[in-house]
């Protein structure tokens, strides 16, 4: 059979296709330590895990479950939102709990976008925005992120483009992969920009909450509701990546547009998972604490990882990962990843994954324990 026309737009996603050949390694006996993707190996909170094991015996728990998740589910996502960002939302019309916060890039482009519709997408940024941008027949419009400009979109470049066809913008802050933080001012600068030339702008926001002191939400700006969604998600804020539970906030009506698209595709969440998050959710400050805790001291053994390539990074960056300029001279990225990969049986992510700005960086992963840490740093001596 022929395949549609679409798939010609997308490839197999990197990681797919990489960790089959880092697996081949392992199968081969290869001791290799991977650095090089963002899932937390930290368990979630064991009331979190509790409340799912026992609600199994409810009569509830294996019944369809509502497209809108349940409404105790909507009412701790919007107490969340609440008490950690100052952000208040109507739970039954201003958010829709999602299966992460990757299906919501689907369903937002499926609501908003028609074929031909333009799409600014950041360059470097998670590659998931223009894939599913090729393939609803919309075209991505790469704006660029660079080290001069902190990593933050450079509006007045982005007004002397054609903008005529865009309809959607995407950001990712504090971002991902760079680290980078935004402060107040820029996003109310975006959310001017969005609504002078009409478009929709989206923050993919999945990691307000690790290592970072000052979590930011463009719903805090005046008037975001009107032009800005929001998704969030609790993947890696809660070391639930495999649950699958992220959420999208902002106008009822575009929540009501992404639930039109939703709500033909799936049939709800798995109760325990939705009762689950409820209980992470209702984390008290301590989580995050203890999770910045194990985080920081990884990144601090990281640094001196990255310092015997004599790569280059900022100490303060945001998140799970540690973004490092290769030094003057270097090969381009993969080819440095692959060598370390197989001298040094080390696998990190090479920074083209994210676009062409990604050149001449390379991403480490701080979801890997300590011990692993200190061997890398061992094969080095
Ligand atoms: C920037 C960004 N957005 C979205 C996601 C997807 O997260 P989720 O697990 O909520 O689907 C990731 C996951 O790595 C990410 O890095």
């Amino acid at each position: 059979m022929i395949t549609a026309d679409r798939l010609h737009s997308v490839q197999e996603y990197y990681f797919s296709k990489k960790l089959r050949e880092v697996r081949g390694l392992i199968n081969q006996g290869k001791p290799i330590i991977n650095m090089g993707i963002g899932s937390p190996d930290l368990p979630p909170s064991k009331e979190a895990v509790s409340t799912l094991q026992n609600v199994l015996e409810d009569n509830k728990a294996h019944q369809y479950q509502s497209y809108q998740g349940l409404p105790e589910l909507r009412e701790a996502m919007a107490n969340f939102y609440a008490s950690r960002f100052k952000v208040h939302v109507d739970a039954n019309t201003e958010l829709l709990p999602l299966m992460g916060s990757k299906e919501g890039i689907m369903h937002i482009s499926l609501a908003f976008l028609n074929v031909g519709d333009a799409v600014l997408i950041p360059n470097p940024g998670y590659p998931t925005y223009s894939s599913v941008t090729n393939l609803i027949g919309a075209k991505p419009i790469m704006y660029d992120l660079t080290a001069e400009n902190g990593w933050l979109p450079n509006i007045k470049a982005l007004e002397k483009t054609d903008l005529s066809k865009v309809k959607l913008m995407w950001i990712s802050y504090p971002n991902m992969p760079t680290g980078a933080k935004i402060d107040r001012a820029k996003m109310e600068e975006l959310v001017a920009f969005a609504e002078a030339k009409d478009l929709l702008i989206v923050n993919d926001n999945p990691y307000s909450f690790v290592l970072n002191d000052n979590p930011t939400s463009i719903l805090q700006i005046e008037g975001a509701k009107k032009v800005a969604l929001e998704l969030n998600s609790l993947s890696k804020t809660f070391n639930m990546a495999g649950w699958r539970v992220g959420m999208v906030l902002g106008s009822s009506e575009h929540i009501t547009a992404v639930l039109k698209v939703k709500s033909n595709m799936d049939s709800g969440m798995f109760y325990g998972i939705q009762k689950g998050a409820i209980t992470a959710l209702e984390s008290g400050g301590d989580w995050f604490e203890k999770l910045d805790e194990v985080y920081r001291k990884r990144r601090k053994l990281m640094f001196l990882l990255v310092d015997k390539l004599d790569a280059t990074y900022d100490k303060d960056a945001a998140g799970m990962f540690i973004w490092a300029k290769l030094p003057e001279g270097s090969k381009s990225s993969e080819a440095f990843i692959d060598e370390l990969l197989y001298s040094k049986d080390i696998f990190i992510a090479p920074g083209t994954i994210f676009g062409s700005n990604g050149e001449g960086y390379i991403r480490f992963s701080l979801c890997v324990e300590e011990e692993k840490i200190k061997e890398a740093i061992e094969r080095f001596k």
